[in-house]
C-alpha cells in the first residue's frame, strides 16, 4: 500500500511507519489556543495606499504572513477554481496519473508526497498536482490536465488573475522598500510563477504525521488559496494556526525576497497538519525568478553598514540547494549567507 498515493488508500486505519515523523516534528495534540490562530488581515481596498503599504510592511516585518481581503480576484473566479482543483484530486489514480503525466520535462506533474519521495526518510500525507503560470500561458497549457474538462479554462482565467494580484502585491512592497514600483516586472525577478495543486486527505491519526514539513518558500512570494484549516505558522517559538477567512488569500514572503530586501523583509517557516475527518485541497501560487536570473540583495539597499547578508547566484543554482536542504531551514540561510551579521 506503501506505493500508491494516500488517496487511493480505503478507510486506512493506521499511518504507515513510513509516514511517522519522528517525535520532535510532530504537530502534537493538535491543541491551540484561540489568541493564536491570527495572522494579520489586510484590506486591499480603499484610497490611502499608504496605509496600505505600511501595514503591509508591518504585517510582513512581524510574521512574513498576512491574509489579503478585497484584493481584487472575482470570488466566483475562486470558488470555480477550488471546486475544480477538488474534482480533480478527486478523480481516480490512474486519471491523476495520467492527467498530471502530459509534460516530458516534467514541469506539468502530479505526485505523491514531495518530489524527494524516493530519496526522504520519512513521506509527507499529501498528493500535489504541479504546473507552470507563465506567459504565453497557451505553450504550457497544453501539458495541464484536460480533465476536468474544465480544468485549463478555469485555472487559465484563475492563474491570470492571481498574477495581476501578484504584481499588485509585489508593487506595494517594493515601494515599502524603497525601490521603483516596477522593479520586479521589469527585471525578470518575478517572471516565472508556478502553481501547486496540494491535497491532503483525512488521516487516522494527525498527531503522528504532517501534511507538509516545516519549511519556507523559495519564492518571491506565495499566494495561497485554502478553506479549509491546516496551515500553522512559526512565530516566537511557536505554532499559530492560520484559520482561513472567505475568500482571503494568505500571502507570505519566500527566501527570495528576503536576498533582495537584504533580510528587511523575512519569510516565515510554516507546516500543514492533517485532519481525521476531512480532506483538504489547497492551492499554492508561488512567485518565482526566471531560473537565469542573478538573485542578490538590491544594492541601493545595501552600504557599509547594511553589507549585503546574502551571496548572489543565478536562481536554478539556488532552487537546487534549496531543494537539497529543503528540511532544514537553518542549513538554507547558511548556504545562502555572506558571513556578514545584522
Ligand atoms: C506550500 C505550503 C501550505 C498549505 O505549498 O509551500 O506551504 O497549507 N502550503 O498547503
Ligand atoms: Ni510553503
Amino acid at each position: 500500500m506503501d506505493q500508491e498515493l494516500v488517496s487511493s488508500w480505503p478507510n486506512v486505519q493506521f499511518v504507515p511507519d513510513s509516514y511517522v515523523r519522528p517525535p520532535e516534528e510532530r504537530p502534537g495534540k493538535l491543541v491551540l489556543s484561540s489568541c493564536k490562530t491570527n495572522i494579520p488581515v489586510v484590506d486591499l481596498e480603499g484610497h490611502d495606499e499608504t496605509q496600505i503599504i505600511l501595514h503591509i510592511m508591518k504585517a510582513t516585518k512581524d510574521f512574513g504572513f498576512f491574509q489579503a481581503i478585497n484584493h481584487g480576484v472575482p470570488k466566483v473566479l475562486m470558488d470555480e477554481a477550488m471546486a475544480v482543483f477538488k474534482e480533480f484530486h478527486a478523480m481516480t489514480e490512474k486519471d491523476k496519473t495520467s492527467e498530471g503525466s502530459k509534460d516530458p520535462s516534467r514541469n506539468c506533474s502530479f505526485y505523491r508526497s514531495s518530489k524527494n519521495y524516493q530519496t526522504e526518510d520519512v513521506h509527507v500525507w499529501r498528493d500535489v498536482l504541479t504546473h507552470p503560470c507563465h506567459d504565453p500561458l497557451e505553450e504550457h497549457m497544453k501539458f495541464w490536465p484536460a480533465k476536468p474538462t474544465r480544468y485549463r479554462d478555469v485555472v487559465g482565467k484563475y492563474v491570470v488573475e492571481l498574477r495581476k494580484l501578484g504584481e499588485k502585491i509585489l508593487e506595494l512592497l517594493c515601494e515599502g522598500l524603497g525601490l521603483g514600483a516596477s522593479y520586479f516586472s521589469s527585471t525578470g525577478l518575478s517572471g516565472n510563477p508556478v502553481l501547486l495543486v496540494n491535497h491532503y486527505p483525512p488521516c487516522p491519526d494527525p498527531s503522528l504525521t504532517l501534511g507538509l514539513i516545516r519549511h519556507m518558500d523559495p519564492s518571491l512570494i506565495t499566494i495561497l488559496l485554502q478553506v479549509e484549516n491546516g496551515l500553522q505558522v512559526f512565530k516566537d517559538g511557536e505554532w499559530i494556526a492560520v484559520e482561513p477567512l472567505p475568500h482571503a488569500f494568505v500571502l507570505n514572503v519566500g527566501l527570495v525576497l528576503q536576498i533582495i530586501s537584504n533580510g528587511k523583509l523575512k519569510g516565515a517557516e510554516h507546516r500543514a497538519v492533517t485532519n481525521s475527518t476531512l480532506a483538504r485541497t489547497s492551492a499554492a501560487f508561488f512567485i518565482y525568478p526566471c531560473n537565469d536570473i542573478v538573485i542578490e540583495p538590491e544594492k541601493a539597499l545595501t552600504n557599509a553598514c547594511n553589507p549585503p547578508l546574502f551571496r548572489s547566484m543565478r536562481f536554478k543554482e539556488f532552487q537546487s540547494n534549496f531543494l537539497s536542504r529543503y528540511a532544514n531551514s537553518e542549513a538554507v540561510l547558511q548556504f545562502l549567507s555572506t558571513g556578514h551579521k545584522h
